[in-house]
């Protein structure tokens, strides 16, 4: 027995003397992406990166810093290294596209180092990308405090880069095109162009973690920053046991292959909710612009939007419009505090708000409300109310919630950080329970966890349409950026489809008062009409909103769109674009497709083959289009809408004006 054991610990220390002076290797399926994993003589681990035979990623740290003395990043020796081949279809109740194939080759190895700490690195290859991800054990520790992620990404070459600054606290921040060497640090997704190919770096599965930012630590490597908490540390877990979010980067030959990407969604688990019949997408109106734009209030007054009558006014639109859902803020108690000590009562209405009767009203009529969590910041005063919030709502047959975090978090705390991941994730099982759909603004970045909690269903996470009511608004770029950088990593609630893009009727009314620090006198939609009806395709939420104010719509030839589309496709692909500059999306949604095309500030003629609309059919192309004398500055509001009947082998040149769009209804003849 003892020979025996002595010889099996000859074969392991011989296996661990291989792993450690040989790197691991794995490939993609395709063969094409290449990780290679490595300790050096100080056990210190290291992942790199090919490309063909190209190098993408050179040798860049693993590991993390811990306070009280758990060395989590040296002196680590392989013990085991494990390969597998994963290749299945899954299906979700809705996205992009409702089928995705995951196929990947995996890595695991199992690592001790001196001080018995176990770890387990995991690397999985895609054809798309890769993802990797840690999970500790540390059978001492009682507990654990992070202090730094040591993951570095240290870029071969340099390249041009598309972000956000990183920031603990927001992601309402202009996207910038620069060297990636000329950058100090980035938000994730940062998507770049580098060695040949276009590539994202984010992560996926985010689960009581604080985010990751980047930090450029000199030249192109990119480091890892950790949101922290207020007393500095970064991550703390009780026991010695923990796993990271997955670190990836999502890898592609063009810039379109990024957002035909589900690197981000097969990272995650599969579905955790016993049952999903009950989130379902939708389209929506709501009592929303006018609070923006001045001419109503949040706060019960002379000019409060959410009234019992506008309610009313609302439902009644959506039903005759083919929308499923009505969105009302400022309904309840509170509003007189946002800004002040944030306490909003979530079962509290205002006066003029009657509930019930507009519950019933709604029901009646056939359309959902989407109520509203407005928390200012203050997610303490939120949890207090949680349950009871969400069981008032669906108790009244509200089943959709939009949350607001606008403000911020108090005692010391950001957005971003572990414990705020930690509330956000709550709220989402919260509202799971009460079968009730999610739509956070001011949220926790998306990381794909609606493939595990479907209900979460859609996010802001970017500068939305709310900033062209009240400052120097969106650039004719952004929302051309935003499909290359923020999408990537989920759906978002931009709310688009403005039409009084100059804001005559809202500067025409007496009852326009400034309530937000900026001067809102020169403001408007940097955009022009086609663009605005090409962002409901372009922009991906379920649950897709028509942000005007329902006046602006009504006796609108172009409204036909929204009345046509619809929010729950099957299947979507980015055709053609690049970052910042036009994007073309097409989705199918049961049998009609819808096509969106945005131009930056540069008039731009695309041609695009129709190969994607089913064979031997017949279909009438409802194009919305920019007049020929359109132009987002002079003259936004010219449209066109042309009918044509069209097939799968012919194409259409899509012409756009500076700062413009074009929209596309394919309904089959
Ligand atoms: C910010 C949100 O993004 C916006 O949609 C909302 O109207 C305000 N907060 C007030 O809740
Ligand atoms: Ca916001």
């Amino acid at each position: 027995m003892k020979k025996l054991r002595t010889f099996l610990c000859l074969v392991a220390s011989l296996i661990a003397l291989y792993a450690w002076s040989s790197p691991q290797v794995v490939k993609s399926p395709n063969g094409k992406l290449m990780l290679s994993f490595d300790t050096d003589a100080t056990g210190q681990m290291h992942y790199q990166v090919y490309i063909g035979k190209k190098s993408f990623i050179l040798p860049s740290d693993l590991g993390f810093t811990e306070k009280q003395g758990f060395n989590l990043s040296h002196g680590f020796q392989v013990q085991t290294a494990q390969r597998s081949h994963t290749d299945e279809m899954w299906s979700q109740p809705w996205g992009e596209n409702k089928h995705i194939r995951n196929n990947y080759n995996q890595l695991r190895v199992s690592l001790t180092n001196q001080q018995g700490i176990h770890l387990a690195l995991t690397f999985r290859l895609y054809n798309d990308g890769l993802g990797f991800r840690y999970e500790y054990d540390v059978p001492q520790a009682d507990s654990l405090l992070l202090t730094d992620e040591l993951t570095s990404f240290n870029l071969t070459e340099d390249g041009i880069s598309w972000s956000i600054p990183a920031n603990y606290d927001t992601y309402e921040l202009l996207y910038r095109t620069m060297p990636i060497s000329k950058l100090d640090n980035a938000n994730t997704p940062m998507t770049f162009k580098s060695a040949g190919v276009y590539a994202s770096i984010h992560e996926a599965a985010l689960t009581d973690f604080p985010e990751m930012t980047l930090k450029n630590i000199g030249n192109r490597h990119l480091k890892a920053e950790l949101a922290p908490w207020p007393d500095g540390i970064k991550a703390r877990f009780k026991g010695g046991a923990f796993k990271s979010p997955w670190r990836s980067i999502q890898i592609a030959n063009n810039a379109v292959g990024l957002i035909n990407s589900s690197l981000i969604l097969n990272l995650n688990d599969p579905c955790a909710l016993p049952s999903t019949d009950w989130t379902k997408p939708m389209k929506y109106v709501g009592v929303w612009w006018g609070m923006h734009l001045g001419v109503e209030s949040w706060v019960i007054n002379d000019r409060h939007g959410a009234t019992t009558e506008n309610a009313k006014r609302y439902i009644d639109f959506a039903a005759q419009n083919n929308i499923e859902g009505v969105m009302f803020e400022g309904w309840n108690e509170g509003w007189e505090n946002w800004g002040g000590t944030q306490h909003f009562d979530y079962t509290k209405p205002y006066a003029d708000f009657d509930i019930k009767e507009i519950a019933r009203y709604a029901h009646e009529k056939g359309i959902a409300i989407i109520g509203h969590h407005e928390t200012g910041g203050n997610i303490f005063n939120y949890d207090r109310q949680l349950d009871k919030a969400y069981k008032w709502y669906a108790d009244l047959g509200i089943h959709c919630v939009k949350t607001g975090y606008a403000g911020g978090i108090p005692n010391g705390f950001n957005h971003h950080g572990q414990f705020t991941v930690r509330h956000y994730r709550k709220v989402v099982l919260t509202a799971a329970a009460y079968h009730t759909t999610l739509d956070v603004h001011e949220p926790i970045k998306d990381t794909g966890i609606r493939r595990t909690y479907p209900n979460m269903m859609t996010r802001e996470g970017a500068r939305g349409m709310e900033w062209n009511a009240w400052s120097e608004g969106n650039p004719p770029e952004h929302q051309v950026m935003l499909p290359f950088t923020r999408l990537l990593a989920g759906p978002m609630d931009y709310t688009p489809g403005i039409f009084d893009i100059l804001y005559k009727r809202a500067k025409n009314s007496p009852d326009r008062k400034k309530w937000n620090m900026k001067d809102s006198k020169d403001c408007r939609v940097n955009t022009t009409l086609a663009k605005q009806i090409a962002e409901w395709v372009i922009l991906y939420s379920p649950l897709q909103m028509a942000a005007d104010m329902i006046e602006n719509y009504e006796g609108h030839p172009a409204f036909q769109f929204f009345r046509d589309f619809d929010a729950d496709c099957d299947w979507s692909k980015a055709l053609a674009g690049e970052p910042g500059e036009f994007v073309a999306i097409v989705r199918k949604a049961k049998n009609k497709y819808f096509l969106g095309a945005a131009t930056n500030s540069e008039a731009r003629s695309i041609s695009i083959k129709l190969d994607f609309l089913e064979k031997g059919k017949k279909y009438k192309a409802i194009i919305y289009a920019d007049a020929p004398d359109a132009d987002w500055i002079k003259n936004p509001e010219a449209y066109t809408i042309t009918e044509k009947e069209v097939n799968s082998k012919g194409r259409l040149e899509i012409n756009m004006a500076r700062g413009g769009g074009q929209a596309i209804t394919f309904l089959p003849l």
